[in-house]
C-alpha cells in the first residue's frame, strides 16, 4: 500500500469538502463548537418523582424498527433483557444493516467479526463474545456464556464453538454488498499490491498521489477530485448500484462503527442491557472494540440503571464509558449529566484537541432506573443530515436527536476549530 495513514487523514478533509458536507468559516467564534446545555430538564414527571412504573426501552436508532414487538413483550412480563435482545436480533438479522451480525462489513482480510455483551440487572450476570466468526446472533451467544458456564467473556474460535455446542447455526456472514465495498476499501488503499487493476488493465494508470516531478505536481484538491472518480469507477466496475455509490465510497473513506445498545426497565422495576456490534469496519483480525466489554460498550447496575455506547470503541474503552455513566448517576448525577461528563472525559484523553477529536465519534444511550433517559453525543451526527439519535418506546415510540457535547459533526471541516481557554477549561480540563 502507498496510501499512508496521514494521507488519509489529509484527504478525508478533502473529501468531506468534496462530498459537499457543510463547510464552516474559519473565521467562526470558536465558542460556537460546543453546545450551550440546557438545565437539567426531567424527561417525565414520573421519572422525576419517583413513582415510574411503566415499562421503557431504549436503543440506537437502528433498533427503532424492531421496539413495538419487544414492547410488547415486555409490558406482557417477559424478562427485560430477554426484550432488549428481541429488539438487537433485528439488525443482526437484517443483510442490509452494514453494522451488526449478518452483512456487517468485514475485517481487513474480508471476514466478519462479531463482538456483543449482556447484562442481566435483576440477577446480577454478564455474559461477551469478541470477535466472533459465522454465527449471526452474538447477543444471544453472550447471554449463553452465562446461561451455561461459569465464564463471562469467550473469544475467537473458542467463542464460536462454543456457540456450536449450544445450538447456534453456523453461516457465511458476509453479503454480496458488504463483501463488494470491503473490495472497494481494497482496491482504494492499493497500489502496490496486487489488488485492483493491473499494468495490463487498458485503463491502469500510475497512481495519482506517486512522487511526481514538481512541474507536474497537482493541487491536493485536484489529486482528491481524481481520487474520489476514481473511487466511483471502481464501485460501477464492482457492480455496486448508483444509488449504492456515494454511500459505499463514504465507507471506504471514513471506516463506520455502527453498532446497536438496547437497555430495557419493566413495571417491577427491573432492567437490563446488551450491545451488538460487527465493529469498525476493515479492523484488524481479532481486534475488539468496546461492545463487549462490559463497563464500556454495555453496563447495568439493577440499582442505578444501564448504559450503553456506540461509536469510537477504543476511545469509550480507555474511559469504561458506561461503567463511568453509571457510577455518575449513582452518585446522583442525572442521565444527562452523566452522559456528558462520559463525553468530556473522551475530550480530555486528547487534551481537548480538536483536530484529534474530529475523527471521534461517540453516542451513549442512558436509562435510569426510574425510567428517566438520555441520549447524548460527542458530535451532532457523523455527516450533515445525519444526526445521532436515540429511539425510544414507554408506550409511545418515538425517535429523539441526542445531545451533543459539540456543535458540527466529526470528520467535518474545518479540521482545526479553535477552542477558547474558557470553554477548554469548562468542558475539556
Ligand atoms: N463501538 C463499536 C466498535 O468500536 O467496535
Amino acid at each position: 500500500m502507498s496510501f499512508s495513514r496521514r494521507d488519509f487523514v489529509r484527504t478525508s478533509f478533502l473529501g468531506t469538502l468534496a462530498a459537499g458536507a457543510g463547510l464552516r468559516a474559519q473565521g467562526e467564534s470558536a465558542s460556537e463548537y460546543l453546545v450551550e446545555h440546557p438545565a437539567e430538564v426531567a424527561q417525565n414527571d414520573d421519572a422525576q418523582s419517583g413513582s415510574y412504573k411503566r415499562p421503557i426501552i431504549i436503543c440506537a436508532h437502528n433498533g427503532f424498527n424492531y421496539l413495538d414487538d419487544a414492547f410488547a413483550f415486555l409490558k406482557s412480563g417477559g424478562d427485560t433483557l430477554d426484550a432488549a435482545l428481541r429488539v438487537v436480533q433485528g439488525p443482526e438479522n437484517d443483510p442490509n444493516d452494514t453494522s451488526v451480525g449478518l452483512g456487517g462489513l468485514p475485517n481487513e482480510e474480508g471476514v466478519v467479526e462479531l463482538d456483543a455483551c449482556c447484562m442481566h440487572g435483576p440477577t446480577r450476570r454478564a455474559g461477551s463474545v469478541g470477535a466472533v466468526r459465522n454465527i449471526k446472533n452474538v447477543s444471544l451467544v453472550s447471554k449463553a456464556v452465562f446461561d451455561h458456564t461459569g465464564h463471562v467473556m469467550l473469544v475467537g474460535e473458542g467463542a464460536e464453538r462454543f456457540a456450536v455446542a449450544v445450538g447456534f447455526p453456523r453461516e457465511n456472514l458476509l453479503t454480496d454488498h458488504s463483501r463488494k465495498i470491503w473490495l472497494l476499501w481494497k482496491e482504494y488503499h492499493s497500489n502496490s499490491d496486487w489488488w485492483g487493476p493491473g499494468l495490463a488493465d487498458p485503463h491502469w494508470q500510475p497512481p495519482s498521489d506517486a512522487p511526481q516531478p514538481p512541474e507536474k505536481a497537482k493541487p491536493q484538491s485536484e489529486l482528491w477530485q481524481e481520487r474520489y472518480r476514481g473511487l466511483e469507477e471502481h464501485a460501477a466496475a464492482l457492480g455496486i448500484a448508483p444509488e449504492d455509490r456515494a454511500d459505499a465510497i463514504h465507507k471506504v473513506l471514513f471506516p463506520p462503527t455502527g453498532t446497536i445498545h438496547c437497555s430495557a426497565l419493566n413495571g417491577k422495576g427491573e432492567i437490563s442491557g446488551c450491545t451488538t456490534t460487527s465493529g469498525l469496519a476493515y479492523k484488524l483480525p481479532g481486534r475488539c472494540g468496546d461492545s463487549p466489554i462490559i463497563g464500556a460498550g454495555c453496563y447495568t447496575d439493577q440499582d442505578v440503571g444501564s448504559a450503553g455506547a456506540t461509536g469510537s470503541g477504543e476511545e469509550n474503552i480507555k474511559i469504561a464509558g458506561a461503567h463511568t455513566i453509571i457510577e455518575n448517576m449513582r452518585h446522583g448525577m442525572s442521565p444527562h449529566e452523566a452522559g456528558m461528563d462520559a463525553l468530556k472525559r473522551v475530550g480530555r484523553i486528547y487534551s481537548g484537541d480538536m483536530n484529534k477529536l474530529r475523527f471521534v465519534d461517540m453516542t451513549y444511550y442512558i436509562l435510569r432506573k426510574d425510567g428517566a433517559y438520555a441520549g447524548v453525543s460527542l458530535w451532532e451526527g457523523y455527516r450533515a443530515g445525519h444526526p445521532h439519535m436515540i429511539a425510544v418506546h414507554d408506550g409511545a415510540k418515538r425517535s429523539e436527536v441526542t445531545t451533543p457535547l459539540f456543535k458540527g459533526f466529526s470528520q467535518d471541516f474545518p479540521p482545526e476549530p479553535k477552542v477558547p481557554d474558557e470553554v477548554r477549561k469548562e468542558y475539556l480540563k
